[in-house]
């Protein structure tokens, strides 16, 4: 409830989501932060709890939508997400009410790749039904046939997006000895060139080589459902598919038929379409290696990512 209250000299931000302690300290030293769930409180339970803030800090997962904002007080400057992804936030429609939408670019690029690589070699030594079987307490000891996993040395990874993280990603793979190549449209980067890797912009060329397709795009109208049963078609037999980018960016039923069937080999998964209700069968499958959408979750990232809210806060709002 806002009871139109200031704190003396205080600008008012509604924080969506718990935040790291520290950050949560730094913006309330600033700001008059009011803490308001969105997603559990639901559009119209916020709406009517909001008031008229200056500022709105909002996080994946918040359906921070065309309606929501156009129901906004004129009060609202600011929405600043605590986050690199900003599918959540419909920025046309913010733009159209001319309130500015803030992210918190490059300093989750190291862990997220390094998530990135977890996944690899989590999906293709068996990781999932390796720690299954231990913490299940089936391991009856060490057996010449037990788990096969495969090598990372010698594989080709396809980077899907030559971004910050796609780029980070491709480093730490080459030091395991994967061959790196990757896919950025018609243009090639500068910096994947200067490294060696090598650009393949025919889609399917790109693809035909791949034996493990890493997601490094963001999410939008033109690569929502982009790895559906017509693109595993055309992978090697047994590839395996890294995602640290967005659940919607894969088809759950194609990529699970698919490795149903041995199709696709494996897949590592930090996200997932609709998240935290993922598809049930991700949990069971023994080729499904899963993660709770970690990607930048160190007590470091997430503290330079809470740096960055509040800068895009004092961008907008001027320090308090
Ligand atoms: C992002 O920042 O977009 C990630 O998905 C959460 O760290």
């Amino acid at each position: 409830m806002d009871l139109g209250y200031r704190a003396y000299g205080m600008k008012r931000v509604v924080i969506t989501k718990t935040l790291p302690a520290p950050v949560l300290k730094a913006i309330q030293a600033q700001y008059e932060a009011t803490p308001l769930h969105l997603e559990s409180l639901g559009r119209e339970g916020f709406l009517a709890e909001l008031g008229t803030p200056d500022g709105i800090v909002v996080s994946p997962g918040d359906p921070v939508d065309a309606e929501l904002i156009a129901a906004l007080p004129g009060s609202v400057k600011v929405i600043a997400s605590f986050s690199v992804g900003l599918d959540h936030v419909d920025q046309d429609a913010a733009r159209t009410r001319g309130i500015a939408v803030t992210n918190t670019p490059d300093v989750l690029t190291d862990a997220t790749a390094d998530i990135a690589m977890l996944l690899i070699l989590g999906a293709l030594r068996g990781a999932a039904s390796a720690f299954r079987m231990i913490s299940n307490g089936e391991w009856t000891g060490w057996q010449p046939a037990q788990v096969f996993g495969r090598d990372l040395t010698g594989k080709r990874l396809g980077i899907y997006g030559a971004g910050r993280i796609g780029l980070a990603t491709a480093t730490r793979a080459a030091a395991f000895g994967m061959r790196v190549h990757y896919w950025a449209g018609r243009r090639n980067s500068a910096e994947f060139d200067a490294l060696g890797f090598k650009a393949v912009p025919d889609p399917d060329a790109f693809l035909a080589r791949t034996d493990v397709l890493s997601l490094h795009c963001p999410s939008t109208p033109a690569t929502r459902g982009l790895v559906n049963r017509a693109l595993i078609e055309k992978l090697p037999q047994r590839a395996v598919l890294i995602n640290t980018g967005r659940g919607d960016l894969v088809v759950d039923e194609d990529v699970i038929t698919a490795l149903e069937t041995g199709r696709l080999g494996a897949v590592g998964l930090d996200v997932f379409n609709g998240e935290p209700a993922i598809d049930p069968r991700y949990r069971t499958l023994p080729n499904a290696f899963i993660l709770p959408h970690i990607g930048s979750a160190t007590e470091e990232t997430r503290l330079a990512m809470g740096q960055l809210v509040l800068d895009g806060l004092n961008r907008y709002l001027g320090p308090s």
